[in-house]
């Protein structure tokens, strides 16, 4: 092969495997072998069989050639000579005048086999990874579709569990008005029976009126919290986040009274708004509350006490939720915040309180929740960047 031979050999080497995408990349060679070796026609077929070429250059000259779909041939059809190349992935094929370097170009052409192959590899390879690129990222779409449908569920679910516990407060909150109302009318029932006609003693009688209506009023307020507390909010709104602490506490004091709990509030968070869904926070600190009172139940602890702290740091809110009542154990310590995790198999726990509470910190609250045991206890921290109202604005 002289020197001629070998810059063309050079040029055509080079022109393989220039990109990655199938077509661009036998345009080049194609090309390139037409121009470099002075091919009256150089085509690319994408298939054995195929009878028009996927790229080519030059004019095709009407021979009928018997292929070899296995080795690279050459033949002579009237005054041409065709060189075919099967290769892993269709076939190439060359057409010369008659020329001296014939053979020279043929042995080539051959050799360059394994190269083109290579790059024909190549392409399809990153087409099919592009594929599966697209198809993971599908798949992908769907599980996190399917995870957030799952979560909706479980919020419709725990929703329902919290109406049970609070169904419970409200048992608790009614019981002494009630006890209360019927004393009173008992009473009066009873002066109305020992009492002459016209005896009876007015003033004591609209005493005990008055009495009753309070206690009515009281039953009808409590009934208006608990209903507050369920509706439902569609859009985000200013809360103060003294009043969400406030409205936790006042839901569940009857119940913390009853046991003989004690509970301190801290507070220096007077004046700071969350711009949030109105009930949300109440709710992580009620299931916060409740899991504290729970968690007494199985105690004998003599100064049983709950405090409730709440400060600015930096631009966060910091609530810390702190029990005496003997802490988490360290094997259930990781796990309390995964959904349907309960230790409270006779109290029928349902193991959403903390999930639940969990997403709403996270997901409508842009915060963070977590938990450590401290001086004999368990203390819950929610930590809320606070925005301003542009910025809120921006987040709905
Ligand atoms: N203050 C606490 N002290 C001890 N254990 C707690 C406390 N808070 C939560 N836990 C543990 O976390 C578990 C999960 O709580 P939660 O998600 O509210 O579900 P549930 O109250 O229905 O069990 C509880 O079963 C309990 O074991
Ligand atoms: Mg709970």
């Amino acid at each position: 092969m002289n020197d001629k031979y070998l810059a063309i050999s050079y040029e055509c080497l080079s022109s393989i495997g220039n990109s990655f995408e199938l077509e661009s990349m036998m345009a080049e060679v194609v090309i390139t072998f037409y121009q470099s070796t002075k091919a009256v026609f150089v085509g690319f077929y994408e298939s054995i069989d195929s009878i028009l070429p996927t790229v080519s250059a030059g004019k095709d000259e009407d021979n009928e050639i018997k292929m070899s779909y296995y080795e690279c041939f050459m033949a002579k059809s009237k005054n041409f000579y065709i060189i075919v190349l099967p290769l892993k992935m269709g076939y190439m094929k060359f057409v010369y005048n008659e020329n001296k370097h014939i053979e020279d170009t043929y042995n080539m052409i051959c050799n360059f086999k394994k190269k083109i192959n290579f790059a024909l590899s190549a392409c399809v390879g990153v087409k099919e990874l592009e594929k599966l690129n697209d198809e993971l990222e599908d798949r992908v779409k769907q599980s996190v579709e399917k995870i957030r449908e799952h979560e909706k569920m479980l919020i419709v679910q725990s929703k329902s569990a919290i109406m049970g516990e609070m169904l419970e407060m409200i048992a608790h909150q009614w019981r002494q008005p009630i006890t209360s109302i019927g004393m009173i009318s008992n009473n009066m029932l009873f002066n109305i029976i020992i009492s002459e006609e016209n005896e009876l003693d007015k003033e004591l009688f609209k005493n005990e009126l008055e009495d009753i209506n309070k206690q009515i009023k009281y039953l009808s307020h409590t009934i208006d919290d608990f209903r507050n507390f369920f509706k439902e909010s569609k859009s985000k709104e200013e809360v103060f986040v003294n009043d969400a602490i406030d409205k936790s506490v006042a839901l569940l004091k009857k119940q913390l009274e009853q046991n003989s709990i004690t509970l301190e509030i801290k507070s220096t968070c007077g004046e700071i708004l969350l711009y949030t869904y109105k009930n949300e926070l109440t709710q992580v600190l009620l299931n916060i509350l409740n899991n504290s009172k729970d968690a007494f139940d199985t105690q004998d602890i003599k100064d049983k006490k709950i405090t409730v702290e709440c400060m600015q740091e930096n631009q966060n809110i910091v609530i810390n939720l702190k029990d005496n009542a003997g802490g988490i154990k360290d094997d259930v310590l990781s796990k309390i915040f995964e959904p349907y995790f309960s230790t409270k198999k006779q109290k029928n726990g349902t193991g959403l309180g903390l999930y639940m509470s969990k997403i709403i910190i996270n997901r409508h609250l842009e915060g963070e929740i977590f938990v450590k045991n401290v001086d004999n206890g368990a203390m819950f921290t929610i930590k809320i960047p606070i925005k301003t109202k542009e910025e809120n604005k921006l987040n709905v």
